[in-house]
């Protein structure tokens, strides 16, 4: 699966947001090494902290098929009026929290492909989280 294969699952993802708060649509696209791909999108809530990003959705769904191997994900976001429209897009990093969710599970070699289809640039998960915590620090 090309880079550009998988922006376009993460595009799909982003148009099945429930953004209705922020109107801010995400999408994730999570490659397994087995070839697999499992999707996710933001899921918010009239509870704000209840909310959930895509990508950890999207690594939920891995994970509870059994997945535990992952080797890129791909992280597309916009306002819902720019996702609906198919416009150029900028890049939409993962926060914090999402980026400590996926190194429980990836190396620091995992990798991070954000922006759109047509322009992306990817990074690996020790960029994008240096000196992270883990079960080894404990
Ligand atoms: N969001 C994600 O889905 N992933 C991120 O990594 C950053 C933020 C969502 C959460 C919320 O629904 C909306 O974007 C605005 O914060």
């Amino acid at each position: 699966m090309t880079e550009t294969e998988l922006l376009d699952r993460a595009l799909d993802a982003a148009r099945r947001a429930y953004s209705p708060y922020s109107h801010f649509c995400v999408g994730a696209a999570l490659l397994t090494r087995g070839g697999a791909v499992y999707i996710g999108c933001n899921i918010e809530n009239a509870s704000y902290p209840a909310t959930i990003c895509a990508e950890r959705v999207a690594f939920s769904a891995a994970v509870a098929a059994g997945e535990r191997d992952f080797d890129a994900i791909a992280i597309v976001g916009g306002r819902e009026d720019i996702i609906a429209a198919g416009e150029p897009l900028g890049e939409c990093p993962p926060c914090g929290i999402c980026r400590q969710f996926m190194a429980e599970f990836c190396r620091p070699d995992f990798r991070v492909i954000l922006g759109s289809p047509k322009k992306f640039s990817t990074y690996t998960l020790g960029e994008l989280l240096p000196q992270s915590f883990s079960a080894e620090s404990m």
